[in-house]
């Protein structure tokens, strides 16, 4: 089995040995390749995610990313990495799951993922402008293919979870030839999944329930852009980014890496929580290799750590455990 490690900027270079040292730990047979990506690679070398990264990351077909800091003004020639990479990788679909830790930032009840599709909707960057720059146009593409197979996704996630609900978001009442397209698609394949009960939201009424009570949600199947949103809310009832864990998967690659960023604010210091990528390792292991007693076994170190009251500062703004404190309470959980 073999793993291609993208450390990226800032914490990524903290927080993925954390989750490398767990994944070792666990599986010393894994072979880990390293390869570069980000803004300090681009400002090196002019390339911001190199070819040699990505022949490594489809050699070794599982990816752990951290993350890679992006500025917020254009620059010529670099684009987000991430978003090359989940391209280059064809992974049609984000698996974004928020479950109660024991945390005291954290919502008891909340057990939900939120499968995205991550190709298509508005983020295909058809973007133009007329009218001298005061007209701004985008292309929102919703397709039968990417459609279906995000909702197999979906269904077959909650069968194998053994969960009970898929309730598909979007936008049909507006949108009805593209969000009225997906919803259509994602109840017709459910047809095939008469084991797990679906329902439906508009996606604005989806944003009241996440913030009224999360405890509805069970498995949300949804476009790209409601996904990227609702996820987001979703994380902090999880108790915030530091925890929060995600998975691309697709056809052959899965590449896991946590929600957050760079965090530049806190970058260097030691004090970045390993958590979200060390949970990200698990779903590796969980989805993509199939060793869900692996899975887990991390899982319930983190728990455990956690609820012994093993907090990095993130937590409580306390002074508290440090990065490579908290992999080595995890790793001493795992035996
Ligand atoms: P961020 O997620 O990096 O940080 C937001 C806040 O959360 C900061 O106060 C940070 O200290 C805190 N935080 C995040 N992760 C933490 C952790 N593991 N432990 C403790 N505290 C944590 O988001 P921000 O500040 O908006 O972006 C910083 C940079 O990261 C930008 O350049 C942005 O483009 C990039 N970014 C990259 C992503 C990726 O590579 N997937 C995703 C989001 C942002
Ligand atoms: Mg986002």
């Amino acid at each position: 089995m073999k793993l291609c490690v993208v450390e990226g900027d800032g914490i990524g270079r903290e927080v993925v040995p954390a989750a490398v040292r767990v994944l070792r730990q666990l599986m010393p047979e894994l072979e880990v390749f390293s390869a570069e990506a980000g803004w300090d690679r681009f400002q090196k070398t002019g390339e911001a995610l190199p070819e040699d990264t990505v022949e490594r990351a489809k050699e070794a077909q599982a990816v752990l990313f951290g993350a890679c800091s992006s500025p917020s003004y254009r620059v010529a020639g670099y684009s987000s990495p991430i978003v090359s990479l989940r391209k280059r990788m064809e992974t049609f679909a984000n698996l974004r799951p928020t479950r109660f830790l024991p945390v005291p930032t954290a919502r008891e009840g909340v057990d939900l993922v939120v499968v995205r599709e991550n190709t298509e909707d508005l983020y295909i960057g058809d973007e133009h402008t007329a009218d001298a720059g005061d007209t701004g146009t985008a292309t929102k593409r919703i397709t039968r293919q990417a459609s279906e197979r995000i909702a197999h996704t979906a269904f077959r996630l909650a069968r194998n979870e053994k969960r009970r609900r898929v309730t598909i978001v979007h936008k049909g009442n507006v949108l009805p030839q593209t969000d009225g397209l997906f919803r259509r698609v994602a109840y017709e394949v459910s047809k095939q999944y008469s084991d797990i009960e679906t329902d439906e939201l508009l996606v604005d009424t989806a944003a009241y329930w996440m913030v009224k009570d999360p405890s509805r949600f069970d498995v949300v199947l949804t476009p790209n852009l409601y996904g990227d949103i609702l996820s987001d809310m979703a994380a902090a009832w999880g108790g915030g980014l530091g925890l929060a864990p995600a998975l691309n998967i697709g056809v052959r690659v899965a590449v896991a890496e946590p929600v957050h960023g760079s965090a530049p604010d806190i970058a260097g210091q030691g004090v970045a929580n390993p958590t979200a990528a060390i949970l990200s390792a698990a779903m590796l292991v969980r989805h993509h290799w199939n060793k869900p007693d692996l899975a887990d076994k991390i899982d319930g170190a983190v728990s455990d750590a956690l609820s012994q009251g093993n907090y990095t500062a993130d937590i409580l703004g306390a002074e508290g455990v440090s990065t490579t404190e908290f992999a080595d309470l995890i790793c001493g959980r795992l035996g």
